[in-house]
């Protein structure tokens, strides 16, 4: 479907060419008479008319944000907003997406980019600035940004315009080293292969799974709970000696109570449990908006 229609367009490229360029071409013959000049125009505008395929939207054959939009023979050349890109799957749809579902591989041209502060592109994810900023980037919308902080151990990924671990956003001074510190002990192959998990010496809930024994990733327990190293499982933090006071100050004992045994479905009408959610700042697993002005 793709093919057929940027085909199609190639084919339209052309013609239009064909058609601008025949202009001077003509200007520089001097008509006979009017009649045969209106005969002439007649003649080429059917030769534009027959080259519209069908009634559509089309992508043009080199540029990924460029489009032709075909009315009853007539040919629109349109642009797509900056930084958004011609979505070519269905010739019935006027459809300019962000890049990154798109192949443009074969008409890699685009159109100036319009800046704005924070906005290579008036539409878009954008990385932060300052290159050890791994896990912020900017969410562009007609030049307005917003910035946008990936959820804790995980870095923006320019080629997706998504989170993702380290070792797959593959940014340089971003790796799972500097982003963790924290280095996999070494471990034979073997071992390696069962994905060992390992604490996170400095926050009781977190932990390492190092992938084939070598690549850290950083998960946590649920709240109420920690990284049992001897275990090497969640568990509630008071019975992790290590992590026993880890949530004072954050949780009181009767929420801790709560956590641990979560009320049941029916509470009894007198002296039902508390239903004040703990509330932790700054632990959350949300991708957290920030407006920064
Ligand atoms: C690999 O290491 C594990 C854990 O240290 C150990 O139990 C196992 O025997 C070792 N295997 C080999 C093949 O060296």
């Amino acid at each position: 479907m793709a093919f057929r229609s940027t085909v199609g367009v190639v084919f339209l490229a052309c013609l239009v060419v064909l058609a601008s360029s025949a202009v001077p071409k003509n200007s520089k013959r001097k008509p006979a008479n009017a009649p045969a000049r209106v005969a002439e125009d007649a003649e080429r505008d059917a030769e534009i008319t027959n080259s519209c395929p069908e009634d559509g939207y089309f992508a043009d054959a080199e540029q990924c944000d460029k489009y032709y939009e075909c009315r009853n023979g007539e040919i629109i050349e349109k642009l797509c907003p900056d930084g958004m890109v011609f979505n070519d799957y269905d010739s019935n749809d006027e459809k300019c997406d962000l890049p990154f579902n798109i192949d443009c591989s074969q008409r890699p041209k685009l159109q100036t980019p319009i800046p704005s502060l924070h906005c290579v592109r008036q539409n878009g994810y954008f990385s932060h600035e300052e290159p050890h900023e791994c896990g912020k980037f900017y969410y562009c919308v007609d030049g307005k940004f917003n910035m946008i902080t990936c959820p804790s151990g995980l870095v923006y990924n320019d080629k997706s315009g998504i989170c993702t671990w380290p070792d797959e956003a593959k940014k340089k001074g971003c790796g799972a080293a500097d982003v963790f510190q924290f280095d996999c002990p070494a471990v034979n192959e073997t071992f390696g292969l069962t994905h060992p998990r390992y604490a996170d010496p400095d926050d009781c809930q977190f932990f390492f799974v190092c992938i084939n024994g070598n690549t850290p990733r950083r998960s946590g327990c649920k709240l109420g709970q920690a990284f049992d190293d001897v275990n090497k499982k969640c568990e509630w933090a008071r019975k992790v000696p290590e992590c026993a006071e880890w949530y004072k100050g954050q949780l009181t004992d009767a929420e801790l109570d709560a956590l641990e045994n979560p009320p049941t479905p029916k509470p009894k009408p007198a002296g039902s449990p508390s239903r004040r959610k703990p509330n932790r700042p700054g632990k959350g697993k949300q991708v957290v908006v920030e407006d920064e002005e």
